[in-house]
């Protein structure tokens, strides 16, 4: 009967609590002035109501101490809840340092999902409980949102950038995941189920799966295909400039501004080399809009993250 009456889904990561008792200050805070604000309404008029025809009432002085009382008593518990809602914001916004990192798209009317190591799941994803997840997130089409209620974790999924979501499951089971956002008319079926797993059974469940390789191998195999390499050698060429130790570097522009090398600046050079030139380099790259899917743009990007990240990962070009 309880489980019927249940209003929030699971809590079921480690930002679900601390979300769901700023949601209750809220809803506290908001039932406790609306009951306050009414009740007054409704007593006053009761209480100075007309008495007769001609009653003229005396005239009223404000008293100070309460004007500065109504004043600040919401202004303080404004600032709390801006303080309280920031806070969490930017925790959510932050994926901790070291996350497993998966990578998905958003399609009409699907989600297609890919681990690390390559395997590939779609309207369903499947992860350790107790790990730290970023799920980096990209749009074939129109906008989505990446929703899943039990760990309190919902992001846009925006065609033409990436977003970021990330979370820590604290409970195993299998979860909803919805689409969040009206992307057309199989939007309500746009749905799928997170399977938290423990570790052990999550590694048996990856090495179960037909996986196809790794993303970054993908992105390398891309890399060579369409001719990077030609100009992206392992150290600064004359064309362009190397992308071993790019990502998460700030990187230097011609136009005297720099920019810190993350996904989405990696995704604007590939799609539209143009807009940012690193300083020292001309214009002279091709434009490779059109000719790369949105996994073929999570598989280069991986690709370029792995020549920044630990050396026996490092694969020369
Ligand atoms: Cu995708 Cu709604």
């Amino acid at each position: 009967m309880l489980e019927r009456l249940r209003i929030f889904p699971d809590q079921a990561s480690t930002i679900a609590g601390e979300v769901d008792t700023l949601y209750l200050f809220l809803i506290g805070m908001s039932t406790f002035f609306v009951a306050l604000i009414f009740g007054l309404v409704i007593y006053f008029a009761a209480k100075y109501r007309r008495r007769s025809v001609n009653e003229v009432p005396p005239p009223v002085r404000t008293d100070l101490r309460l004007e500065i009382a109504w004043t600040v008593i919401p202004l303080v518990l404004v600032l709390i809840s801006f303080a309280w809602g920031a806070q969490l914001f930017v925790t959510m916004g932050q994926a901790p340092a070291g996350a497993m990192e998966i990578h998905a798209v958003g399609r009409q009317w699907m989600w297609k999902f890919q681990h690390p190591s390559g395997g590939r799941e779609i309207n369903q994803l499947h992860v350790p409980v107790g790990i730290p997840i970023k799920i980096l997130l990209a749009s074939e089409d129109v906008i989505h949102s990446f929703f899943v209620p039990a760990f309190r974790v919902k992001m846009d999924v925006v065609p033409g950038k990436y977003t970021s979501a990330w979370f820590e499951a604290t409970m195993e089971g299998e979860f909803h995941l919805f689409c969040a956002e009206y992307c057309g008319t199989q939007h309500s079926g746009m749905i799928g189920r997170v399977v938290v797993m423990k570790p052990v059974d999550y590694q048996r469940w990856l090495s179960d799966q037909a996986s196809g390789e790794p993303l970054a191998v993908g992105g390398e195999r891309l890399f060579q295909q369409r001719g990077c390499a030609t100009c992206h050698r392992t150290s600064d060429g004359p064309t362009g400039p190397a992308l071993h130790g790019l990502f998460g570097r700030r990187v230097q522009l011609q136009s005297g501004d720099s920019v810190v090398a993350d996904e989405s600046y990696i995704r604007e050079s590939v799609l539209n080399p143009n807009a940012k030139i690193t300083e020292g380099y001309q214009p002279i790259m091709p434009t490779f809009q059109g000719q790369l899917s949105e996994e073929g743009l999570h598989q280069m990007i991986a690709y370029i993250k792995s020549l920044s990240g630990p050396a026996e990962g490092r694969k020369a070009p």
